[in-house]
């Protein structure tokens, strides 16, 4: 595991409860995340596998999408965020819900599915191009939809890329440093375009959408 991987599971895996708030309550990513899981264009009894689900903030929306008869995967990395996910899980009895604890970038998962989704995942892989590749490989007759956030380049966004700039700095482990070379931001915006670059390269057919002035993209590409 690389010293990046680390700090960051282990980020994530201090902050997961606040980190599920967030997730869940900012205005608007709920909206967001139905919109997503919309874009996946599943049908009921499909099955469908979230990369990186954190603490499950999209199982719901993925849920109804497929249906208690379809199939839901939740695969993520960090412990502390899969068992937040594992308790949303059981508290609300879905039996059609799994989690693996297990590595995004080397599914482990065997295809083919219907759909996979990655919200907010792409900008922490080092290689964002070759896991999307794969993760393209899983579905060969369905959906691959990323929503990630990164720097815009409209005009009008530069209030919010300082802010954008701000947050990403404090939630880089660790975090209180403020100094980085090269900026976490730009670091960020290279993987997001990266990961997109590769879905819209293998995709016969894509959807598009920016939100808040460009900062959120939602990518999808029909295999
Ligand atoms: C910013 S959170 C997003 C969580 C969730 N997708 C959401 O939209 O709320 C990123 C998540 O991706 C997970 N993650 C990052 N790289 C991963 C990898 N290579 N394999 C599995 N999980 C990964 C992290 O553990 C973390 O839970």
């Amino acid at each position: 595991m690389s010293t990046g991987t680390a700090a960051a599971r282990a980020f994530y895996g201090r902050w997961a409860g606040l980190y599920d708030l967030l997730a869940t309550y900012v205005p608007g990513v709920g909206e967001l995340r139905d919109r997503a899981t919309r874009a996946l264009d599943l049908d009921r009894g499909d099955t469908v596998v979230e990369m990186g689900c954190g603490t499950g903030a999209n199982l719901p929306y993925l849920r109804e999408q497929v249906g208690p008869e379809g199939t839901v995967v939740g695969v993520d990395y960090t412990r502390g965020m899969l068992d937040r996910a594992d308790r949303l899980v059981e508290g609300e009895g879905w039996e059609n819900v799994h989690l693996v604890h297990g590595d995004a970038t080397q599914p482990p998962i065997p295809g083919p599915v219907d759909g996979v989704l990655a919200t907010f995942v792409s900008g922490m892989l080092a290689d964002p191009a070759t896991a999307v590749d794969g993760w393209c490989d899983l579905v060969p007759d369905g959906t691959v939809v990323l929503v990630d956030a990164a720097l815009s380049d409209e005009r009008a966004a530069a209030p919010v890329n300082a802010l954008f700039r701000a947050l990403t700095v404090l939630s880089t482990p660790p975090t209180l440093r403020f100094r980085y070379d090269p900026p976490p931001h730009d670091l960020l915006r290279e993987r997001v375009e990266s990961a997109r670059g590769a879905l819209l390269d293998r995709a016969r057919a894509s959807y598009r959408e920016e939100r808040v002035l460009g900062i959120v993209r939602l990518t999808g590409g029909r295999m």
